[in-house]
């Protein structure tokens, strides 16, 4: 425990990301689709001090682990986030996330007339030309894909 002040309380079993990007916790809520009816505890800091970064967000979920296409999504929002999982209030497991170096089927190309859109069964594609900031490149046009057109899909 780095910081000196504990925002939010530790959760017994389940996931904390700890270190997204400042100001998009919410975002990744919305990844995870939670909507705050599920009837478990999600707990969430936002832009808390960070020795690393300056500010962070925080995200707790009591009682789930998170899917692989879950921790790619946050990847590309929150490139220095890590995933804590707690079993009995101890974290046995933590992973920095990963952006893979191609990204296929999980965000479209922002550019209308890309062949990935039309009625072609081509499946959109795209390399990771920087992750900091977000910059993805579409293997059939070449559109440049920005943090903001990756947000807008999720
Ligand atoms: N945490 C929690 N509940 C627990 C255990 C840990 O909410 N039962 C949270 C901590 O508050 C922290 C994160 O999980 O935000 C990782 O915990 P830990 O590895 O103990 O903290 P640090 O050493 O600060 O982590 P790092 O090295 O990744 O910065
Ligand atoms: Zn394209």
């Amino acid at each position: 425990m780095s910081e000196t002040v504990l925002y939010v309380s530790k959760i017994k079993n389940g996931t904390v990301i700890d270190h997204i990007t400042g100001g998009h916790a919410l975002d990744v809520v919305k990844i995870l689709g939670i909507t705050g009816r599920e009837k478990k505890v999600v707990t969430i800091a936002i832009n808390v001090p960070s020795k690393r970064f300056k500010i962070k967000d925080i995200v707790k979920v009591e009682g789930r682990e998170l899917n692989p296409q879950e921790v790619y999504k946050i990847a590309l929002l929150a490139p220095h986030a890590t995933i804590n999982i707690i079993r009995d209030f101890r974290v046995v497991e933590k992973q920095r996330v990963k952006i893979p170096n191609v990204i296929e089927d999980m965000i479209k190309c922002a550019n209308p007339a890309c062949i990935s859109n039309s009625n072609e069964p081509v499946q959109a594609k795209f390399y990771v030309e920087s992750e900091d900031p977000l910059l993805l490149k579409c293997h059939y046009c070449g559109y440049i894909m920005e943090k903001k057109d990756v947000l807008q899909q999720f």
